[in-house]
């Protein structure tokens, strides 16, 4: 009789534990689970407090053409963070690749431009998903509103474009003609304007810059040839 009890008691301690093993691995796999899925939705995140890399820089602005959003007002804009943990967390990151959540990407970077010491600052021309052209300028020194400047490039696919004459290199641009991220060689009359890059928001008086009743602001133009270009002779597409 007093056997058979321990016995009873031995089993039921060892069923026990069974149970919690069981319970506990199978809490561990369901942690690992959530881990995995939150790793993947994080996969982005660098351990710099989850700053957003591409193409070996820090992401500070990435604008897209079409999605009506002025690219100076965005840029320039105190108010808009895009990079806030949480916001990017809830946003897939195929949003930040291809604009489809409608909005440009603004970075934390651009508050802190100053204190981070920026090394050196590149801009790249995308056209679906590929890098068409690019250009790098010295960051030293720099603030977020004046390293677009001719003076401080250092190397660019537009090969003509470190030494040929500029009448506009500027985040601003020319705000008459509403252009902006304008690189020009010359802006003498519509048939003439040319030059590298110009984003527009809006319609203006040159036929070049005037789109169809159906297209989407802002317009990216920029030079397809390795040098400048008549912005007459065409072109239009998305950046960052
Ligand atoms: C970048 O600019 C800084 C400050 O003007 C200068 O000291 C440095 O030599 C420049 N770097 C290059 C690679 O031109
Ligand atoms: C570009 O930099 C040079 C040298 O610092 C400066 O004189 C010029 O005003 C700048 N250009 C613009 C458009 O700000
Ligand atoms: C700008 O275009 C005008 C008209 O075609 C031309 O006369 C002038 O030489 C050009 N200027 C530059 C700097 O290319």
């Amino acid at each position: 009789m007093l056997r058979f009890v321990a016995t009873v008691l031995l089993f039921s301690a060892v069923t026990c534990q069974d149970d919690l093993v069981l319970r506990l691995t199978n809490q561990l796999n369901d942690l690992r689970a959530q881990l995995d899925a939150i790793k993947e939705r994080c996969s982005d995140l660098d351990p710099l407090g989850g700053m957003v890399e591409e193409d070996g820089y820090f992401l500070a602005f990435k604008l897209f053409a079409g999605n009506g959003r002025d690219a100076f007002g965005s840029y320039g804009s105190l108010d808009e963070n895009n990079d806030v943990v949480f916001q990017r967390y809830v946003t897939p990151s195929s949003c930040r690749h291809t604009g489809a959540c409608g909005h440009n990407f603004r970075g934390d970077f651009l508050f802190y431009w100053d204190e981070l010491l920026v090394d050196t600052v590149k801009v790249n021309i995308h056209k679906n998903g590929e890098v068409v052209h690019y250009a790098v300028f010295n960051g030293t020194g720099s603030t977020y509103l004046n390293w677009f400047n001719q003076t401080k490039l250092l190397e660019s696919s537009w090969l003509d474009l470190k030494t040929s004459s500029t009448n506009f290199f500027s985040i601003y641009g020319n705000s008459k003609l509403r252009r902006q991220f304008y690189i020009s060689s010359n802006s003498t009359d519509c048939g003439s304007d040319a030059g590298w890059l110009v984003i527009k928001n809006s319609k203006e008086k040159c036929s070049w810059g005037k789109l169809p009743k159906t297209a989407k602001y802002p317009v990216i133009f920029y030079a397809n040839p390795n040098h400048a270009v008549k912005f007459s002779s065409g072109g239009e597409d998305l950046t960052e």
